[in-house]
C-alpha cells in the first residue's frame, strides 16, 4: 500500500526506514516533558487555562514539528499535580516507573482482552493480581483484574454479588423483590451509578447514617437491613468504605462484616484509596476486617501514584467469576492455563495498566510504599496539630488517614458566611499562596480539604499556609 498524502511519520516504519525522523521527534518531546515535570514546582498548581480555541480537525496532513507548540500549550496549562501545594484531591504525582510503564504500554499497544492480544501481560495482570490479593488477606483463591477506574470497580464488584446472591446472572431480575446494597451515605457516588446500571436504580441503595467520623454506624445498618426485609426488599451487598472520598474514615470493617454474615449479605470494600496503607506494617491494622471481604476495590492511581488509569477489583474467590460471570468470547483464542481477561472483565479491550503498576511495585518495592504512607501520616499530623492550636478552624472529622477536612469558623462573621469565606480562602490560597485546597460539601456545608499525599510537600509547606489563614481570620 502506498499513501503519497500521509506525512512521514504518521507510523513508526517496522523496518525503521523513518527511524531518524522518529527518533527528532521522540527527543523534542522527551525535553519538553523533561522540562513540563522538572518545573513542575514553578508553575501554579492548578493554572487556569486560558486556551479555549483548538484548531479544527484539519482537511490535510501536517508536520509533526507543528503539534509541538500546542502541546506544550495543553501541558502548561494542566492541571499539576506534582507542585507541593496541590492538595486539594486524590490525584498524585505519578511514578517515574509508570510513566515509563505508560510510555511502552503505548508503543507496544497490546490488548487485555485476550491472552493472544497480550500474551505476556495477560499472564502478568492475574500473578500481580494475586499477590495484591494477598496483601490484603484474602486467602488461596483470591485474584482480581485491573480496571479503568474505581467507578469500574464497583460496578464489577456489585455486578458479581448481584449475580451470586440473587442467582440472576441468567434470567436478570424480572422475577426478584427489590433488591437493595447497603452503604453509607459517605459512599463514593460510583456505588449509586453502579446501582442504576445494575438495574436497581437509585433506590436500590440503602444509605446508611454515620457517626460523626463519617463513619458508617452498625447499628443504623442492621435496623436499615430488618425494615428493608420487612418491606419485602432483598438486600445482597453491602459496602463498607475505607477511606471516605471527603474526609478518608474508615467504616467499622470488623462490625460490618458480621452483619453481612449475619444477613448473608455480600461484604464489598470499596478500599479505593486507603487500600495503600495495606503497605505500611505500621498503619496496616487500621484495616483490620478488610481480609473478610467478598471483594475490595482498589486504586493504585490514587496513594501508590501509578498514572491513570489505574484501579483493581479484588476478589475472595475468583472461581467465582467463572461461574456467575463470565461470556466467552468465541473470536478468541482459549489458552488452557490462562484465562482471557476480557471474558470476566465488565471491560473488553483494555489498556495494560498492569505494566505501569508492575514496573512501580519493582521501582520502589514494598519499603518504598510504607514509607510514603508513613511520611504522609507523618505529615498530617503535623497539620492536625497547626488545627488543633486554632480555635478558629475546626476539623470535619478526626483524621484516619492523610485526608484533612477542615473549615475556618471566622469569629467576627456570623456562621451562615462561614461558607463563603471558606470558598473565598480558597481562592486567595491558590492565587496568593500557590496552594489548591478543593471546597467539598459535607453536611450542608462547605470546607477545606487538604490531601497530603506529595512526598515533596513538607512541614515547611504548611506554616505560611496556616499563617495566611489567621490573617484572613483575623480580618473577619
Ligand atoms: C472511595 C472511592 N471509591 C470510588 C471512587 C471512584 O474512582 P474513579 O474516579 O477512579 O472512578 C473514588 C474516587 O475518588 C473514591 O474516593
Amino acid at each position: 500500500m502506498s499513501f503519497p498524502v500521509l506525512p512521514t511519520t504518521a507510523f513508526v516504519d517496522p523496518f525503521g526506514q523513518n527511524r531518524a525522523a522518529i527518533e527528532d521527534i521522540f527527543q523534542t518531546v522527551t525535553q519538553a516533558i523533561l522540562n513540563h515535570l522538572t518545573q513542575a514546582g514553578k508553575r501554579a498548581p492548578l493554572p487556569q487555562p486560558v486556551t479555549t480555541a483548538y484548531p479544527a480537525i484539519p482537511e490535510q496532513p501536517g508536520a509533526i514539528a507543528d503539534l509541538l507548540a500546542p502541546l506544550q500549550t495543553i501541558m502548561a496549562e494542566s492541571m499539576n499535580p506534582a507542585h507541593p501545594g496541590y492538595l486539594g484531591h486524590m490525584d498524585p504525582l505519578p511514578t517515574t516507573a509508570s510513566i515509563l510503564g505508560d510510555w511502552v504500554a503505548a508503543a507496544l499497544n497490546n490488548n487485555m482482552l485476550s491472552v493472544e492480544m497480550s500474551p505476556v501481560l495477560s499472564r502478568l495482570e492475574p500473578l500481580l493480581m494475586a499477590e495484591m490479593a494477598q496483601i490484603f488477606g484474602l486467602g488461596d483463591r483470591a485474584g482480581g483484574l485491573l480496571v479503568s477506574g474505581g467507578t469500574l470497580a464497583n460496578l464489577q464488584a456489585l455486578t458479581l454479588a448481584r449475580n451470586v446472591k440473587l442467582g440472576c446472572g441468567q434470567s436478570g431480575l424480572a422475577r426478584q423483590p427489590s433488591p437493595l446494597i447497603l452503604a453509607s451515605e459517605m459512599a463514593h457516588s460510583s456505588i449509586q451509578k453502579a446501582a442504576m446500571i445494575l438495574g436497581l436504580g437509585l433506590e436500590g441503595v440503602g444509605l446508611v447514617p454515620t457517626n460523626a467520623n463519617a463513619q458508617m454506624q452498625p447499628d443504623a445498618l442492621e435496623t436499615l437491613i430488618r425494615a428493608a426485609l420487612a418491606e419485602g426488599k432483598r438486600p445482597f451487598a453491602v459496602v463498607a468504605t475505607a477511606g471516605t472520598t471527603v474526609t478518608g474514615n474508615i467504616d467499622p470493617l470488623v462490625e460490618i462484616h458480621r452483619i453481612a454474615q449475619a444477613y448473608d449479605l455480600w461484604f464489598h470494600v470499596d478500599a479505593a484509596y486507603g487500600g495503600a496503607i495495606a503497605f505500611s506494617p505500621t498503619h496496616r491494622h487500621r484495616l483490620a476486617g478488610i481480609e473478610q471481604a467478598d471483594s475490595i476495590t482498589f486504586n493504585p492511581q490514587k496513594w501508590l501514584y501509578v498514572t491513570k488509569t489505574c484501579a483493581s477489583v479484588l476478589f475472595r474467590d475468583m472461581a467465582l467469576l467463572d461461574s456467575h460471570f463470565r461470556i466467552a468470547a468465541p473470536y478468541m483464542n482459549a489458552e488452557p492455563r490462562w484465562t482471557n481477561l476480557g471474558e470476566i472483565s465488565v471491560q473488553g479491550t483494555r489498556h495494560p495498566d498492569v505494566l505501569k503498576l508492575w514496573l512501580s511495585l519493582q521501582h520502589l518495592g514494598k519499603a518504598g510504599y510504607a514509607a510514603l504512607v508513613d511520611g504522609s501520616y507523618a505529615l498530617t499530623a503535623v497539620m492536625v496539630e497547626h488545627l488543633r492550636q486554632r480555635s478558629d478552624l475546626s476539623l470535619a472529622t478526626e483524621p484516619e488517614m492523610n485526608l484533612v477536612c477542615f473549615r475556618g469558623c471566622p469569629p467576627h462573621l456570623a456562621p451562615d458566611r462561614w461558607d463563603g469565606w471558606n470558598a473565598q480562602a480558597q481562592q486567595r490560597l491558590l492565587k496568593q499562596a500557590q496552594v489548591f485546597l478543593s471546597l467539598p460539601r459535607l453536611r450542608g456545608h462547605l470546607w477545606l480539604k487538604a490531601v497530603l499525599l506529595n512526598p515533596f510537600t513538607t512541614a515547611g509547606h504548611l506554616a505560611p499556609l496556616f499563617d495566611q489563614l489567621d490573617d484572613w481570620l483575623r480580618q473577619g
